[in-house]
Protein backbone atom coordinates (compact mmCIF):
# COMPACT_ATOMS: atom_id res chain seq x y z
CA UNK A 1 0.00 0.00 0.00
CA UNK A 2 1.82 2.81 -1.07
CA UNK A 3 1.61 6.20 0.75
CA UNK A 4 2.47 8.29 -1.94
CA UNK A 5 -0.78 8.16 -2.88
CA UNK A 6 -2.13 8.45 -6.20
CA UNK A 7 -5.76 9.50 -5.29
CA UNK A 8 -5.35 12.61 -5.60
CA UNK A 9 -1.91 13.33 -6.16
CA UNK A 10 -2.70 16.75 -7.04
CA UNK A 11 -1.78 18.49 -3.60
CA UNK A 12 1.61 17.85 -3.24
CA UNK A 13 2.26 17.42 -7.49
CA UNK A 14 0.90 21.48 -6.82
CA UNK A 15 3.04 22.29 -4.01
CA UNK A 16 6.20 20.43 -5.97
CA UNK A 17 5.51 22.69 -9.30
CA UNK A 18 5.57 25.80 -6.25
CA UNK A 19 8.67 24.97 -4.88
CA UNK A 20 10.35 24.78 -8.39
CA UNK A 21 9.41 28.11 -9.53
CA UNK A 22 10.71 28.99 -6.09
CA UNK A 23 14.27 26.92 -7.16
CA UNK A 24 14.26 29.10 -10.37
CA UNK A 25 13.83 32.61 -8.50
CA UNK A 26 16.62 31.82 -6.10
CA UNK A 27 19.24 30.72 -8.44
CA UNK A 28 18.14 33.39 -10.60
CA UNK A 29 18.76 35.69 -7.54
CA UNK A 30 21.31 33.83 -5.47
CA UNK A 31 23.54 33.06 -8.41
CA UNK A 32 25.46 36.32 -9.37
CA UNK A 33 24.01 37.50 -5.75
CA UNK A 34 27.11 35.05 -4.74
CA UNK A 35 29.44 35.50 -7.27
CA UNK A 36 32.02 38.11 -5.50
CA UNK A 37 31.87 35.80 -2.27
CA UNK A 38 32.61 32.74 -4.74
CA UNK A 39 35.50 34.55 -6.16
CA UNK A 40 37.14 36.08 -3.36
CA UNK A 41 37.03 32.65 -1.28
CA UNK A 42 39.29 31.53 -4.90
CA UNK A 43 36.32 29.53 -6.28
CA UNK A 44 37.30 30.94 -9.65
CA UNK A 45 37.96 30.35 -12.86
CA UNK A 46 39.30 31.58 -16.88
CA UNK A 47 37.09 31.27 -19.31
CA UNK A 48 39.35 29.26 -21.94
CA UNK A 49 37.67 29.99 -24.95
CA UNK A 50 37.48 34.06 -24.41
CA UNK A 51 39.68 37.19 -25.26
CA UNK A 52 39.48 38.24 -21.77
CA UNK A 53 40.66 36.24 -18.33
CA UNK A 54 37.87 38.67 -15.64
CA UNK A 55 37.82 35.66 -12.59
CA UNK A 56 34.29 34.03 -13.66
CA UNK A 57 33.28 32.50 -10.29
CA UNK A 58 33.82 28.72 -10.17
CA UNK A 59 31.74 25.68 -8.53
CA UNK A 60 28.74 27.46 -8.03
CA UNK A 61 26.48 24.66 -9.11
CA UNK A 62 26.75 24.53 -5.12
CA UNK A 63 24.55 27.37 -5.12
CA UNK A 64 22.22 25.08 -7.64
CA UNK A 65 22.59 21.94 -4.90
CA UNK A 66 22.29 23.85 -1.91
CA UNK A 67 19.12 25.09 -3.19
CA UNK A 68 17.86 21.96 -4.65
CA UNK A 69 18.41 20.01 -1.48
CA UNK A 70 16.86 22.85 0.94
CA UNK A 71 13.66 22.51 -1.06
CA UNK A 72 13.73 18.92 -1.04
CA UNK A 73 13.92 18.47 2.18
CA UNK A 74 11.16 21.25 3.07
CA UNK A 75 8.84 19.47 0.77
CA UNK A 76 9.34 16.31 2.81
CA UNK A 77 5.29 16.77 4.84
CA UNK A 78 4.09 17.45 1.67
CA UNK A 79 3.82 13.85 -0.06
CA UNK A 80 3.90 12.66 3.55
CA UNK A 81 1.17 14.73 5.36
CA UNK A 82 -2.16 12.69 4.25
CA UNK A 83 -0.90 9.38 6.00
CA UNK A 84 0.62 10.89 8.56
CA UNK A 85 -2.70 12.56 9.90
CA UNK A 86 -4.51 9.14 9.27
CA UNK A 87 -2.42 7.26 11.33
CA UNK A 88 -3.26 7.70 14.91
CA UNK A 89 -7.21 7.23 13.91
CA UNK A 90 -6.55 3.61 12.85
CA UNK A 91 -4.25 3.14 15.89
CA UNK A 92 -2.59 -0.18 16.99
CA UNK A 93 -5.18 -2.24 14.32
CA UNK A 94 -2.83 -4.32 11.84
CA UNK A 95 -4.22 -1.77 8.94
CA UNK A 96 -2.84 0.58 11.11
CA UNK A 97 0.29 -1.22 11.69
CA UNK A 98 1.05 -1.77 7.97
CA UNK A 99 0.52 1.82 7.60
CA UNK A 100 3.65 2.70 9.53
CA UNK A 101 5.34 0.39 8.15
CA UNK A 102 4.41 1.79 4.79
CA UNK A 103 5.03 5.51 5.51
CA UNK A 104 9.07 4.16 7.17
CA UNK A 105 9.59 2.63 4.01
CA UNK A 106 8.54 5.79 1.82
CA UNK A 107 10.32 7.37 4.10
CA UNK A 108 13.53 5.69 3.79
CA UNK A 109 13.14 5.97 0.02
CA UNK A 110 12.91 9.69 0.35
CA UNK A 111 15.50 10.04 3.12
CA UNK A 112 18.13 7.82 1.21
CA UNK A 113 18.04 9.30 -1.67
CA UNK A 114 18.54 12.83 -0.12
CA UNK A 115 21.64 10.79 1.29
CA UNK A 116 23.11 10.47 -1.91
CA UNK A 117 22.27 13.83 -3.26
CA UNK A 118 24.29 15.30 -0.20
CA UNK A 119 27.26 12.78 -1.03
CA UNK A 120 27.48 13.96 -4.48
CA UNK A 121 27.33 17.57 -3.24
CA UNK A 122 30.32 16.67 -1.18
CA UNK A 123 32.45 14.87 -3.58
CA UNK A 124 31.82 17.56 -6.63
CA UNK A 125 32.84 20.29 -4.14
CA UNK A 126 36.19 18.69 -2.96
CA UNK A 127 36.50 17.79 -6.18
CA UNK A 128 35.95 21.50 -7.50
CA UNK A 129 38.69 22.62 -4.16
CA UNK A 130 41.19 19.55 -4.64
CA UNK A 131 41.11 18.58 -8.02
CA UNK A 132 40.91 14.82 -7.17
CA UNK A 133 42.51 12.24 -9.02
CA UNK A 134 40.47 10.12 -11.48
CA UNK A 135 41.41 6.74 -9.63
CA UNK A 136 40.41 8.18 -6.52
CA UNK A 137 36.83 9.98 -7.54
CA UNK A 138 35.29 7.29 -9.54
CA UNK A 139 34.19 4.75 -6.91
CA UNK A 140 33.04 7.45 -4.34
CA UNK A 141 30.02 7.20 -6.30
CA UNK A 142 29.37 3.79 -5.81
CA UNK A 143 29.46 4.19 -2.16
CA UNK A 144 27.40 7.06 -2.27
CA UNK A 145 24.89 5.01 -3.92
CA UNK A 146 24.69 1.84 -1.22
CA UNK A 147 22.07 3.63 0.70
CA UNK A 148 19.89 3.50 -2.28
CA UNK A 149 20.67 0.03 -2.97
CA UNK A 150 20.03 -0.85 0.39
CA UNK A 151 16.78 0.67 0.28
CA UNK A 152 16.27 -0.80 -3.15
CA UNK A 153 16.71 -4.64 -1.64
CA UNK A 154 14.43 -3.76 1.87
CA UNK A 155 11.19 -3.65 -0.42
CA UNK A 156 12.68 -6.67 -2.79
CA UNK A 157 13.93 -4.92 -5.17
CA UNK A 158 13.50 -6.67 -9.08
CA UNK A 159 16.92 -7.89 -10.14
CA UNK A 160 15.40 -9.94 -13.11
CA UNK A 161 15.65 -8.98 -16.90
CA UNK A 162 12.98 -9.56 -19.61
CA UNK A 163 14.92 -11.41 -22.24
CA UNK A 164 14.23 -9.75 -26.04
CA UNK A 165 12.31 -12.18 -28.31
CA UNK A 166 14.74 -13.84 -30.17
CA UNK A 167 17.21 -14.67 -27.31
CA UNK A 168 14.39 -16.03 -25.22
CA UNK A 169 15.63 -19.76 -26.94
CA UNK A 170 18.54 -19.62 -25.08
CA UNK A 171 17.86 -18.08 -21.56
CA UNK A 172 14.05 -17.92 -21.45
CA UNK A 173 11.86 -15.14 -20.99
CA UNK A 174 13.28 -13.38 -17.36
CA UNK A 175 16.99 -13.57 -16.12
CA UNK A 176 17.85 -13.19 -12.68
CA UNK A 177 20.82 -11.00 -12.44
CA UNK A 178 20.88 -11.40 -8.48
CA UNK A 179 23.95 -9.30 -6.96
CA UNK A 180 25.04 -8.69 -10.79
CA UNK A 181 22.13 -6.40 -11.13
CA UNK A 182 23.42 -4.34 -7.91
CA UNK A 183 26.63 -4.14 -9.44
CA UNK A 184 25.02 -2.78 -12.62
CA UNK A 185 23.12 0.22 -10.13
CA UNK A 186 26.06 1.32 -8.41
CA UNK A 187 28.04 1.74 -12.17
CA UNK A 188 24.44 3.37 -13.00
CA UNK A 189 25.72 6.47 -10.41
CA UNK A 190 29.83 6.76 -11.48
CA UNK A 191 28.24 7.00 -15.03
CA UNK A 192 25.54 9.60 -14.70
CA UNK A 193 27.82 11.64 -12.49
CA UNK A 194 31.58 11.31 -14.20
CA UNK A 195 29.53 11.20 -17.73
CA UNK A 196 28.18 14.51 -17.43
CA UNK A 197 31.38 16.13 -16.36
CA UNK A 198 33.37 14.92 -18.89
CA UNK A 199 30.84 16.66 -21.38
CA UNK A 200 31.68 20.01 -20.24
CA UNK A 201 33.73 23.28 -20.90
CA UNK A 202 32.08 25.54 -23.44
CA UNK A 203 29.92 27.73 -21.35
CA UNK A 204 26.25 25.70 -20.68
CA UNK A 205 26.67 22.15 -21.85
CA UNK A 206 26.93 20.95 -18.24
CA UNK A 207 23.82 22.70 -17.41
CA UNK A 208 22.01 22.46 -21.05
CA UNK A 209 22.65 18.53 -20.85
CA UNK A 210 21.11 18.47 -16.81
CA UNK A 211 18.20 20.46 -18.07
CA UNK A 212 17.44 18.21 -21.26
CA UNK A 213 17.46 14.82 -19.57
CA UNK A 214 15.49 16.18 -16.20
CA UNK A 215 12.71 16.98 -19.20
CA UNK A 216 12.69 13.63 -20.44
CA UNK A 217 12.38 12.29 -17.32
CA UNK A 218 9.72 14.43 -16.51
CA UNK A 219 7.88 13.84 -19.57
CA UNK A 220 8.05 10.11 -19.10
CA UNK A 221 6.58 10.22 -15.54
CA UNK A 222 4.17 12.07 -17.16
CA UNK A 223 3.14 9.32 -19.20
CA UNK A 224 2.53 6.66 -16.07
CA UNK A 225 0.02 9.38 -14.67
CA UNK A 226 -3.93 8.83 -14.15
CA UNK A 227 -4.88 11.62 -16.30
CA UNK A 228 -8.72 11.80 -16.53
CA UNK A 229 -9.01 11.68 -20.25
CA UNK A 230 -6.34 8.63 -21.86
CA UNK A 231 -5.36 9.84 -25.46
CA UNK A 232 -2.73 8.00 -27.94
CA UNK A 233 0.94 9.56 -28.93
CA UNK A 234 1.45 8.11 -32.50
CA UNK A 235 4.84 6.76 -32.18
CA UNK A 236 5.29 5.63 -35.90
CA UNK A 237 5.41 9.58 -36.83
CA UNK A 238 8.99 9.18 -34.75
CA UNK A 239 9.91 5.95 -36.40
CA UNK A 240 8.77 3.85 -33.87
CA UNK A 241 6.06 1.03 -34.77
CA UNK A 242 3.06 1.87 -32.42
CA UNK A 243 0.94 4.37 -30.69
CA UNK A 244 1.06 4.50 -26.71
CA UNK A 245 -1.53 5.64 -24.74
CA UNK A 246 -1.42 8.09 -22.45
CA UNK A 247 -2.74 7.64 -19.30
CA UNK A 248 -3.36 4.07 -20.36
CA UNK A 249 -0.55 3.23 -18.14
CA UNK A 250 -2.61 3.98 -14.99
CA UNK A 251 -4.86 1.19 -15.94
CA UNK A 252 -2.70 -1.23 -16.78
CA UNK A 253 -0.74 -0.16 -13.26
CA UNK A 254 -3.99 -0.70 -11.69
CA UNK A 255 -4.67 -4.12 -13.73
CA UNK A 256 -1.95 -5.37 -12.16
CA UNK A 257 -3.14 -4.90 -8.66
CA UNK A 258 -0.58 -1.81 -7.92
CA UNK A 259 -0.85 1.96 -8.06
CA UNK A 260 3.14 1.65 -7.06
CA UNK A 261 3.86 2.26 -10.97
CA UNK A 262 1.83 5.85 -10.29
CA UNK A 263 3.55 6.14 -6.73
CA UNK A 264 6.71 5.70 -8.08
CA UNK A 265 6.57 8.29 -10.81
CA UNK A 266 5.41 10.62 -8.64
CA UNK A 267 8.47 9.95 -6.67
CA UNK A 268 10.67 11.12 -9.82
CA UNK A 269 8.37 14.01 -10.21
CA UNK A 270 9.30 15.47 -6.89
CA UNK A 271 12.62 15.01 -7.34
CA UNK A 272 13.00 16.47 -11.14
CA UNK A 273 10.39 19.76 -11.22
CA UNK A 274 13.02 21.19 -8.34
CA UNK A 275 16.10 20.44 -10.59
CA UNK A 276 14.51 21.75 -13.89
CA UNK A 277 13.45 25.28 -11.72
CA UNK A 278 17.63 25.24 -10.33
CA UNK A 279 19.21 24.53 -13.79
CA UNK A 280 16.77 27.42 -15.64
CA UNK A 281 17.86 29.50 -13.09
CA UNK A 282 21.61 28.93 -13.32
CA UNK A 283 21.63 28.18 -17.24
CA UNK A 284 20.48 31.93 -17.38
CA UNK A 285 24.14 33.28 -15.79
CA UNK A 286 25.95 30.07 -17.87
CA UNK A 287 24.68 31.23 -21.42
CA UNK A 288 27.46 32.58 -23.66
CA UNK A 289 28.93 34.97 -22.62
CA UNK A 290 29.25 32.89 -19.00
CA UNK A 291 29.16 34.72 -15.71
CA UNK A 292 29.09 31.75 -13.91
CA UNK A 293 31.01 28.76 -14.15
CA UNK A 294 28.67 25.57 -12.63
CA UNK A 295 32.06 23.58 -11.63
CA UNK A 296 31.88 19.37 -10.94
CA UNK A 297 29.49 19.96 -7.82
CA UNK A 298 26.59 20.83 -10.55
CA UNK A 299 27.62 17.75 -12.69
CA UNK A 300 27.85 15.50 -9.69
CA UNK A 301 24.67 16.06 -8.37
CA UNK A 302 22.64 16.32 -11.61
CA UNK A 303 24.44 13.09 -12.35
CA UNK A 304 23.15 11.79 -8.34
CA UNK A 305 19.82 12.77 -8.79
CA UNK A 306 19.35 11.12 -11.95
CA UNK A 307 20.59 7.98 -10.83
CA UNK A 308 18.25 8.46 -7.76
CA UNK A 309 15.21 8.59 -9.70
CA UNK A 310 16.47 6.13 -12.32
CA UNK A 311 17.33 3.52 -9.12
CA UNK A 312 13.83 4.47 -6.90
CA UNK A 313 11.51 4.81 -10.00
CA UNK A 314 12.98 1.28 -11.31
CA UNK A 315 13.47 2.68 -14.45
CA UNK A 316 17.13 2.55 -15.21
CA UNK A 317 17.31 1.37 -18.33
CA UNK A 318 15.01 4.10 -19.81
CA UNK A 319 17.06 6.46 -17.81
CA UNK A 320 20.65 4.92 -19.49
CA UNK A 321 18.24 6.04 -22.94
CA UNK A 322 18.57 9.87 -22.19
CA UNK A 323 22.44 9.61 -21.73
CA UNK A 324 22.68 8.56 -25.19
CA UNK A 325 24.78 11.47 -26.36
CA UNK A 326 27.07 10.85 -22.88
CA UNK A 327 27.48 7.39 -23.66
CA UNK A 328 28.68 8.13 -26.89
CA UNK A 329 31.24 10.74 -25.48
CA UNK A 330 32.53 8.49 -22.97
CA UNK A 331 32.91 5.89 -25.51
CA UNK A 332 34.42 7.76 -27.39
CA UNK A 333 36.52 9.41 -24.65
CA UNK A 334 38.13 5.75 -23.43
CA UNK A 335 41.39 5.71 -25.07
CA UNK A 336 42.10 9.01 -23.08
CA UNK A 337 40.57 7.80 -20.08
CA UNK A 338 42.29 4.79 -19.61
CA UNK A 339 45.89 6.27 -20.79
CA UNK A 340 46.01 4.96 -24.29
CA UNK A 341 46.21 8.13 -26.53
CA UNK A 342 47.75 10.96 -23.70
CA UNK A 343 45.07 12.76 -22.27
CA UNK A 344 45.56 16.79 -21.78
CA UNK A 345 44.22 18.23 -19.05
CA UNK A 346 41.90 20.34 -21.09
CA UNK A 347 40.68 18.89 -23.98
CA UNK A 348 38.25 21.13 -24.72
CA UNK A 349 37.96 22.85 -28.37
CA UNK A 350 40.22 25.62 -29.26
CA UNK A 351 39.48 28.44 -29.61
CA UNK A 352 41.01 31.52 -32.35
CA UNK A 353 40.30 34.93 -31.49
CA UNK A 354 40.60 36.37 -34.88
CA UNK A 355 37.61 34.76 -35.88
CA UNK A 356 35.73 33.79 -32.56
CA UNK A 357 35.21 30.39 -33.98
CA UNK A 358 36.31 26.73 -32.19
CA UNK A 359 38.44 24.51 -33.89
CA UNK A 360 38.79 20.65 -33.20
CA UNK A 361 42.12 20.61 -30.38
CA UNK A 362 44.84 18.36 -30.87
CA UNK A 363 46.39 15.25 -28.40
CA UNK A 364 50.25 15.44 -29.01
CA UNK A 365 51.95 12.24 -29.18
CA UNK A 366 55.43 12.77 -27.53
CA UNK A 367 56.36 9.42 -27.95
CA UNK A 368 54.98 7.17 -30.66
CA UNK A 369 51.69 5.68 -29.44
CA UNK A 370 51.37 1.73 -29.24
CA UNK A 371 50.40 -0.41 -31.75
CA UNK A 372 46.92 -0.74 -29.63
CA UNK A 373 46.99 2.84 -30.04
CA UNK A 374 47.54 3.79 -33.78
CA UNK A 375 45.30 0.81 -34.32
CA UNK A 376 42.16 2.44 -32.51
CA UNK A 377 43.11 5.95 -33.48
CA UNK A 378 42.94 4.66 -37.39
CA UNK A 379 39.57 2.78 -36.42
CA UNK A 380 37.87 6.09 -35.20
CA UNK A 381 39.26 8.44 -38.24
CA UNK A 382 38.02 6.19 -40.92
CA UNK A 383 34.61 6.58 -38.76
CA UNK A 384 34.68 10.03 -39.31
CA UNK A 385 35.15 10.11 -35.29
CA UNK A 386 38.46 12.12 -35.32
CA UNK A 387 41.16 13.69 -37.71
CA UNK A 388 45.10 12.49 -37.26
CA UNK A 389 47.93 14.36 -38.71
CA UNK A 390 50.51 11.00 -39.94
CA UNK A 391 54.08 11.84 -40.57
CA UNK A 392 54.56 12.19 -43.92
CA UNK A 393 57.72 9.29 -44.28
CA UNK A 394 57.25 6.77 -41.68
CA UNK A 395 53.58 6.83 -41.46
CA UNK A 396 53.48 7.11 -37.34
CA UNK A 397 50.55 9.32 -35.94
CA UNK A 398 51.81 12.50 -34.68
CA UNK A 399 48.60 14.23 -33.39
CA UNK A 400 45.08 13.27 -33.05
CA UNK A 401 41.99 15.49 -32.34
CA UNK A 402 40.81 15.24 -28.69
CA UNK A 403 38.20 12.07 -28.28
CA UNK A 404 35.34 13.96 -27.15
CA UNK A 405 31.51 14.67 -29.36
CA UNK A 406 32.55 18.16 -29.06
CA UNK A 407 35.47 18.05 -30.87
CA UNK A 408 34.20 14.87 -33.35
CA UNK A 409 31.11 17.82 -34.02
CA UNK A 410 33.67 20.31 -35.28
CA UNK A 411 35.51 17.93 -36.99
CA UNK A 412 32.39 16.74 -38.78
CA UNK A 413 30.38 20.36 -38.93
CA UNK A 414 33.16 22.47 -39.42
CA UNK A 415 34.40 25.23 -37.24
CA UNK A 416 31.93 27.16 -35.35
CA UNK A 417 31.02 29.75 -32.90
CA UNK A 418 30.95 28.78 -29.05
CA UNK A 419 27.09 29.87 -28.71
CA UNK A 420 26.14 27.30 -31.48
CA UNK A 421 28.22 24.51 -30.69
CA UNK A 422 26.31 24.70 -27.71
CA UNK A 423 23.09 24.68 -29.21
CA UNK A 424 24.18 21.90 -31.82
CA UNK A 425 24.90 20.39 -28.32
CA UNK A 426 21.28 20.77 -27.13
CA UNK A 427 20.12 19.92 -30.52
CA UNK A 428 22.26 16.38 -30.51
CA UNK A 429 20.39 15.63 -26.76
CA UNK A 430 17.34 16.70 -27.68
CA UNK A 431 17.76 14.42 -30.68
CA UNK A 432 18.92 11.41 -28.36
CA UNK A 433 15.71 11.47 -26.25
CA UNK A 434 13.47 11.41 -29.11
CA UNK A 435 15.09 8.64 -30.36
CA UNK A 436 14.95 7.19 -26.40
CA UNK A 437 11.10 7.09 -26.64
CA UNK A 438 10.79 5.63 -29.92
CA UNK A 439 13.06 2.88 -28.86
CA UNK A 440 11.39 2.09 -25.52
CA UNK A 441 7.89 2.41 -26.46
CA UNK A 442 8.08 1.38 -30.05
CA UNK A 443 11.07 -0.47 -30.90
CA UNK A 444 10.30 -2.21 -27.28
CA UNK A 445 7.39 -3.60 -28.71
CA UNK A 446 8.76 -5.27 -31.58
CA UNK A 447 11.29 -6.98 -29.31
CA UNK A 448 9.58 -7.83 -26.50
CA UNK A 449 5.92 -8.80 -26.26
CA UNK A 450 3.45 -6.37 -24.28
C1 LIG B 1 36.60 17.98 -17.58
C2 LIG B 1 37.22 17.38 -18.85
C3 LIG B 1 38.24 18.34 -19.47
C4 LIG B 1 37.53 19.65 -19.76
C5 LIG B 1 36.91 20.22 -18.49
C6 LIG B 1 36.14 21.48 -18.79
C7 LIG B 1 37.78 15.08 -19.31
C8 LIG B 1 38.53 13.88 -18.88
N1 LIG B 1 37.89 16.14 -18.52
O1 LIG B 1 37.64 18.07 -16.61
O2 LIG B 1 38.75 17.78 -20.65
O3 LIG B 1 38.44 20.57 -20.30
O4 LIG B 1 36.02 19.24 -17.89
O5 LIG B 1 35.20 21.79 -17.83
O6 LIG B 1 37.11 15.08 -20.33
N2 LIG B 1 35.66 26.12 -18.48
C9 LIG B 1 35.53 27.03 -19.50
N3 LIG B 1 34.28 27.27 -20.00
C10 LIG B 1 33.18 26.64 -19.52
C11 LIG B 1 33.31 25.71 -18.47
C12 LIG B 1 34.58 25.47 -17.97
O7 LIG B 1 36.50 27.62 -19.95
O8 LIG B 1 32.08 26.91 -20.01
C13 LIG B 1 36.99 25.90 -17.90
C14 LIG B 1 37.28 26.95 -16.84
O9 LIG B 1 38.64 27.27 -16.89
C15 LIG B 1 36.97 26.20 -15.57
C16 LIG B 1 37.40 24.79 -15.92
O10 LIG B 1 37.04 24.62 -17.28
O11 LIG B 1 37.68 26.71 -14.47
C17 LIG B 1 36.72 23.73 -15.09
O12 LIG B 1 37.30 22.52 -15.36
P1 LIG B 1 37.05 21.27 -14.37
O13 LIG B 1 35.57 21.08 -14.19
O14 LIG B 1 37.86 21.39 -13.16
O15 LIG B 1 37.62 20.10 -15.29
P2 LIG B 1 37.37 18.54 -15.10
O16 LIG B 1 35.97 18.27 -14.71
O17 LIG B 1 38.44 17.95 -14.27
MG1 LIG C 1 34.28 19.54 -14.39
Amino acid sequence: RPLLSPSPPLPALFASVGFSIFAFLAALYLVPALGPTFIKANLKGKDLLKVYSDPIPESQGLVCASIYILLLILFIPFPFSNSVASLPESGTTLEGLQGVASLHHELSVYLSSLLSLLMATILGFLDDVFDIRWRHKVPIPVIAAIPLLMVYYAEGGNTHVVIPLPFRRFFGVLVNLGPLYYVYMSLLSTFTTNSINILAGINGSEVSQALIIALSVILNDLLYLPWPIGFRIPLHLLGGQAEVEVGGAWHAGMAYGSSELVARHLFSLYFMLPLVGVCLGFMYHNWYPARAFPGDTLCYVTGMAFSVVGIQGHFSKTLLLFFLPQIFNFVLSCPQLFGLVPCPRHRVPRFDPDTNLLHPSKALFLRPPSKLASLVLRVFSSLGLTELTIHPNNGTILEATNLTILNFLLVRLGPMTEKRLVQVLMAVQVAGSVLAFSVRYGLANLVYDG
